[in-house]
Parts: C-alpha cells; sequence; structure tokens
C-alpha cells in the first residue's frame, strides 16, 4: 500500500518537473537584505523579497531582539489561554488595533491562520461571503471552511461585486472578503467603491492587507487609509512577516466584539501556540519605528519610481501602479524562466510566474523593490534588466 502511494508521489513530482511547475527553493546564506548571498557562492540584489521597509536586517530591531531574547526568554510553550500570554502580547494588539483605528486585536501564529480562523468562526450557513477572484489562497482557505454560501466576483470588477451582492442579499449576514494589495499585480483594491457597495446592501468589509500595511498611506496604516476607508472596514488582517519587521505572525483587527468571539473559539489561536517573544517584542518597535516617521516610507517609493520609470523607459512592459510590487510582463512560460534565470546570472535575483500561479498568457518576473536597496543597486538591476532584455530580443 505504502509503495504505491510513494509511486504516485514520485510520479506526480516528475510530472510537475516535466511542466517545468517545481519550485526549487533557492538556499540563502546570508541575513535577509536588499543583496543576499547564495549557497551557489555568489552574492546578487534582491528583488523578490517582502522587505518593504528594510526591516528584517535592521540593526537597531536585531538589538532590541537580543534584549527581548533576555528579558522575556525564546519561547511560551504554551497556547494563550493557558500560559502563552504575556503582558507585551496585549500591548502589541492593543498597538495594532489603535494603529489600524480598530477597537482591538488579536495576534496569530501568521495571517494564513488568521485568515483561517477568521470566517467558520464568526459565519455559517445563514451567511454570504462575496469574495475577489484573486484573492489570497488563505482567505480562500478560511472561506472553504465555513459554512457559509459564497459568491465570487471578478478581480477589482465593481459592476460583477454590485451583482454578487445583490444575489447574496437575503442571507442574514454579508462580508466583502479583499486583499488590499493583490500581491501578483501590485494592483490595490477600490476599497472606496467596494465600502459604497457593501453599505448599500448592507455587509460587512473584511481586508487582508498584508501587502498595504507599513507601505501604503500617508502614515503606513495601509490600503485602508490609502482609499480614505479607514474607519469604514468592519475587519482587517495582515502578517508581520513582511513590511512589519518580516519575522512571522499575523492578526486581525476588528470591534472588540469580534475579537472576544475570536479569543474564544477560533481555532488557529486556542490551539497553536502563541507568537514567541522575541517577535512581539521586536514587532512592537518596528510598528513604533512606522507609525513615527516617513522616511522608510519615502525612501521606499522614491526607489519604486525610479525602478518603474527605468523598466519603462528601456522599453519594458510593466504592471502600471505604484505599488513597490512590480510586474515585468513576459507572456510566455520559458521566456520567462529564461529571463530570470539570465538576471541570476547578471547578479539579480527575480522569480518567474507561470501558470497556474497566474493566468495562461500573464508570464512575468515579479519584483519587489525595497527601501533596503540603493541608488547604486537599483542602477545595477537596470543595466542588468537593459543587458537580459536585450539578449533575449525583448527589447
Ligand atoms: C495577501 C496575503 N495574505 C496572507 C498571507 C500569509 O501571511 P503569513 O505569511 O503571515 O501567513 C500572505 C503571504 O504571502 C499574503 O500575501
Amino acid at each position: 500500500m505504502t509503495v504505491e502511494f510513494i509511486k504516485e508521489l514520485e510520479s506526480k513530482l516528475d510530472q510537475l518537473r516535466v511542466d517545468g511547475l517545481f519550485k526549487d527553493e533557492r538556499v540563502i546564506t546570508s541575513p535577509q537584505n536588499s543583496s543576499i548571498s547564495l549557497s551557489e557562492n555568489c552574492d546578487v540584489i534582491n528583488l523578490c523579497s517582502n522587505n518593504y521597509l528594510g526591516m528584517s536586517n535592521n540593526q537597531a530591531l536585531i538589538e532590541v531582539a537580543q534584549a527581548s531574547l533576555r528579558n522575556y526568554g525564546f519561547g511560551m510553550s504554551s497556547v494563550r489561554f493557558i500560559c502563552g500570554t504575556q503582558d507585551q502580547h496585549k500591548v502589541l494588539e492593543q498597538n495594532i488595533s489603535s494603529f489600524l483605528h480598530q477597537e482591538d486585536a488579536i495576534l496569530y501564529s501568521s495571517c494564513f491562520d488568521a485568515n483561517t480562523g477568521l470566517f467558520e468562526t464568526l459565519f455559517d450557513h445563514n451567511d454570504a461571503i462575496i469574495s475577489d477572484s484573486l484573492n489570497h489562497a488563505s482567505i480562500i482557505d478560511g472561506i472553504r471552511l465555513c459554512k457559509s454560501k459564497v459568491f465570487r466576483y471578478e478581480n477589482g470588477d465593481m459592476v460583477d461585486l454590485e451583482t454578487q451582492l445583490q444575489m447574496a442579499k437575503d442571507y442574514r449576514y454579508k462580508v466583502v472578503a479583499t486583499d488590499g494589495v493583490f500581491s501578483m499585480d501590485g494592483y490595490i483594491a477600490n476599497l472606496d467603491k467596494i465600502c459604497n457597495l457593501a453599505e448599500k446592501f448592507n455587509a460587512m468589509v473584511m481586508v487582508d492587507d498584508s501587502h498595504g500595511v507599513g507601505v501604503l498611506g500617508k502614515n503606513g496604516k495601509g490600503s485602508i487609509e490609502h482609499c480614505n476607508v479607514i474607519d469604514r472596514v468592519t475587519m482587517v488582517t495582515g502578517t508581520l512577516g513582511k513590511a512589519l519587521g518580516g519575522a512571522s505572525g499575523g492578526y486581525v483587527a476588528a470591534p472588540k466584539e469580534i475579537i472576544n468571539w475570536l479569543r474564544q473559539r477560533s481555532r488557529p489561536y486556542l490551539f497553536s501556540n502563541s507568537l514567541a517573544p522575541v517577535i512581539v517584542q521586536t514587532t512592537l518597535s518596528a510598528l513604533k519605528d512606522i507609525s513615527s516617521s516617513n522616511n522608510l516610507r519615502s525612501r521606499l517609493f522614491n526607489n519604486t519610481q525610479k525602478f518603474r520609470e527605468g523598466l519603462t523607459n528601456l522599453g519594458f512592459e510593466i504592471l502600471n501602479g505604484e505599488h513597490p510590487i512590480v510586474p515585468v510582463m513576459l507572456r510566455n512560460p520559458k521566456l520567462a524562466q529564461d529571463f530570470s534565470q539570465k538576471l541570476l546570472e547578471k547578479g539579480i535575483y527575480v522569480v518567474a510566474f507561470s501558470y497556474p500561479v497566474v493566468p495562461k498568457g500573464l508570464d512575468r518576473v515579479r519584483t519587489q523593490i525595497s527601501a533596503a536597496h540603493s541608488d547604486e543597486e537599483i542602477d545595477q538591476a537596470l543595466t542588468a534588466f537593459a543587458f537580459v532584455g536585450n539578449e533575449l530580443g525583448i527589447l
């Protein structure tokens, strides 16, 4: 029995390799940064991390982390409701909720857990979730776990959203669920229109702002601030694993009754270990930096603008926008693979995405800019793009 099972897996893995869909993990031997060392013994400029504000290897944060290890220890060896809640867990929850203008917040081990722990705890077969077709896998799985009726609308299509809301109108509670920023395209959700429609149909709005928090908005509060809807959304989820230091962890911020209910019933919260003390303390410090200064954000947006303009001037097709996710469209799976391989040989690390991660024909390399990139690194990246673009006959 086991032999057959292992053989079947082997052949499925072989098929992935044949189809060019097998994901190899490149091994990094340095800290995460704008430039990194790879196990192949080379240093490359990193254009594919979510280290938007460059906090993953920030020296001041590392010192906070070291002090935290001394003061709060390494692990909690418990879930929150047994003996896994330190004073700082409560403080981080308070700080996240006030940063996002919500009454309360609850920490999870990841945003994936936050999204999978949210819907089934709050909604049942009487309710409807109206979900953007490009929502993150964790929202999709979260919705699958709950018994609510699902209405899917085409990505960013407000006419379709209205149609779906109309179809869902007789359900008890209705929730529009959307990413704040769609990670493959860097597009920002049209939260203003989403809130208008939700209000028209008496629906709530849930935003996963994993790629928005710390990055977008005048004060870094994310897509909800960027779109001026911070006081119109019911629930916000997000990750601590991108702009906010990049370690791991996630949260839901919402009215206090929602958070209290999640603390009582949300399974990934109740039955999974507390967030490590060092992450809590260091994220508190990262959040303080983000809320008290715009320096890193303005550096990030200068870098992003320079890179977007540079690529456009060279003649590359990029998806429009302002987010530091900058997809370079190649529209052919082999070309995208060759492009990323040749860039690596030139010292630039990017990843190619093809079907089924993106629709057929929309193959691309997705680049991500960081506040940590220097002007020289951006220039060097653009020079390499120009070289490879010419070599492969794209330009
Ligand atoms: C939109 C979105 N939501 C959720 C997640 C999951 O976050 P975490 O890594 O904290 O589980 C990600 C991470 O890729 C994401 O991009």
